[in-house]
């Protein structure tokens, strides 16, 4: 069971952000040491719960006593009830898999035991029985552990795996005597063995039990009803001295692969900017540009706007000496803007901030009577800017206008000049366009995490077309694991 956290927290953030077309990667994700370490301490965590109480089977055993010749002894109900770890434990990638050692681990099992002894020389039988405790000390465990991508999933497998017992110590309970002590010590070896065989069966065990959900994962996950994300994993994961990455062609559906500044290399230089974090997820602007494009496409990008701050300016009597054949045709009609876009917003991601590229247009309404007239359609260009933040699971995001550039499309009301309305546009933009834009990105974007785990100091980093979450990770609920191996 052990070295499956590191995969389960991934999915977990990867859930909404995954997959694409042809073999490239848009998302990695970078489980660093400080996520290492902690997932050594879940996992270990987990793998105790699964494994306790463990059953070993029973044995009977003749032994022989000076004098009387042979007695049979039995142990039964063999039970390993409690494990403990301690501090002793390690995690660390090797070549191609995933190494974790603990040592020094200790474990208590209690037992049952009963003797019989029938003999020619005595006319009656003898026999007893008891229970035993044994104390099993200095027990190494250790784990290597394959993770691979098979067709597009993670499958993992266990190449080695074993477990050795360096003391261990049977005690009988209730003050029974010396001579008792003698017959149950004869079980020594057989508990030995026993414990020996057991741990690492039932490690392999929950391995594959974790490598078949891992692959019941599904390709492809929904997103709401306009976009999904394809969950393909791309390439091994990519082994580093203290930490591993997995790729994800992380693009939308229906989303145009790109062709600029793939990651097709492993990118463990990836850094959190000197703070040590467990895990570094880093996601492609293709990711958001086929998001985008992707609502775009769907259609879901209209917006119609009917009231702004001055609400005058909807009103063609304010355009009277503007855009006088607006007024003189339609005199003191209200207007609305219907506004939609013209082709997918653009993002571009540098080190110094996240730019907009949007391509609107703009239509003027007038509403004369119960009719809605469009009488001109002017293209809308904004660049915007704006940088990313987070906090608690959820990023944030902030823009402003940077400069805009507008071109009339056609218009009903004669041509007019479109340095007399910048100013009146540069007021919308600002007052109107952009803290709408900002009222939706600061409701935030939630990242989705795996029930039970949550994400903790979270911190949002740019570089060239790319943007790293950097977090902490916190296991809250230790019964989770669990309920997701059950499915
Ligand atoms: C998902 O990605 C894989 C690999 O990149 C690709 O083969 C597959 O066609 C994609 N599926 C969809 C539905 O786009
Ligand atoms: C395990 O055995 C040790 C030594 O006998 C004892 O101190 C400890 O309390 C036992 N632990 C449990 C959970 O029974
Ligand atoms: C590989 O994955 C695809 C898509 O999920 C599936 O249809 C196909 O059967 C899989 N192939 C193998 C060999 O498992
Ligand atoms: C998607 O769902 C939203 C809200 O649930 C709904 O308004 C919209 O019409 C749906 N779109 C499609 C394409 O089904
Ligand atoms: C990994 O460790 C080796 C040997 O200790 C060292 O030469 C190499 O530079 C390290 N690689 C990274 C990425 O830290
Ligand atoms: C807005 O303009 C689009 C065409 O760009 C049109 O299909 C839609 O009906 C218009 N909506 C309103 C409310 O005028
Ligand atoms: C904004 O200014 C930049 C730099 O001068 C320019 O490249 C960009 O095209 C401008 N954007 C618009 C919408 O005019
Ligand atoms: C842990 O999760 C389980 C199911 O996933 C839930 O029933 C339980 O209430 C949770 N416990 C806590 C302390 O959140």
């Amino acid at each position: 069971m052990a070295n499956l956290l590191p995969l389960l927290l991934l999915l977990a953030l990867l859930s909404p952000a995954a997959a694409g077309a042809g073999g490239e990667a848009h998302v990695s994700a970078v489980v660093a040491e400080k996520g290492l370490d902690f997932a050594k301490g879940v996992l270990i965590g987990e793998a105790v719960r699964s494994l306790t109480p463990l059953r070993l089977p029973g044995v009977e055993k003749a032994v022989r006593v000076p004098f009387l010749g042979s007695i049979r002894v039995a142990a039964s109900d063999i039970t390993l009830f409690h494990l403990d770890v301690g501090d002793d434990s390690v995690i660390h990638p090797g070549d191609s898999a995933l190494v974790v050692v603990a040592s020094g681990v200790s474990a208590n099992l209690s037992m049952a035991w009963n003797y019989y002894y029938d003999s020619w020389l005595f006319p009656i039988e003898i026999s007893d029985r008891g229970t035993a405790s044994i104390l099993v000390q200095g027990m190494e465990v250790g784990i290597t552990m394959q993770i691979k991508n098979y067709n597009g999933s993670l499958a993992l497998s266990v190449s080695q795996c074993g477990c050795n017992v360096k003391d261990l110590v049977i005690s009988l309970d209730g003050g029974a005597s010396w001579f008792y002590q003698g017959l149950i010590n004869a079980f020594e070896d057989h508990i030995r063995a026993a414990v020996e065989k057991a741990i690492p069966e039932n490690i392999i065990d929950g391995t594959s039990k974790l490598d078949s959900f891992l692959q019941s994962l599904p390709r492809s996950v929904n997103l709401d009803n306009v976009s999904s994300v394809n969950m393909t994993f791309v390439n091994d994961p990519q082994y580093g001295n203290s930490s591993i990455e997995f790729d994800i062609n992380g693009l939308f559906s229906s989303a145009v692969a790109k062709t600029t500044n793939l990651q097709k290399h492993p990118q463990l230089s990836l850094s959190c900017g000197g703070a040590s974090k467990m895990l570094l997820l880093s996601l492609d602007e293709d990711v958001f540009n086929s998001a985008l494009e992707v609502y775009f496409k769907a259609g879901s990008m209209h917006w119609v706007v009917d009231k702004i701050p001055d609400q005058s300016l909807l009103n063609t009597a304010s355009w009277k000496f503007i855009i006088p054949r607006l007024y003189w045709s339609y005199p003191n009609d209200n207007m609305q803007l219907n506004i939609s876009m013209a082709s997918s917003p653009v993002i571009r991601i540098t080190s110094e901030n996240i730019g907009a590229t949007i391509n609107a247009d703009m239509i003027i309404d007038v509403l004369h009577g119960r009719e809605t007239i469009p009488v001109a359609c002017i293209s809308v260009v904004v660049s915007a800017s704006g940088v990313a933040e987070a906090a608690g699971n959820k990023v944030y995001g902030k823009v402003d206008l940077d400069n805009f550039s507008l071109a009339l499309k056609w218009s009903k009301i004669g041509n007019f000049h479109m340095s007399l309305i910048q100013g009146v546009i540069r007021v919308f933009l600002n007052t109107v366009c952009m803290p709408y834009l900002n009222s939706r990105l600061g409701h935030g974007v939630i990242l989705p995490v795996v029930h039970g785990f949550t994400l903790k100091d979270v911190y949002v980093l740019t570089s060239a077309e790319q943007l790293t979450l950097c977090s902490d990770i916190a296991f809250a609920n230790a019964s989770s694991l669990a309920s997701l191996l059950v499915l």
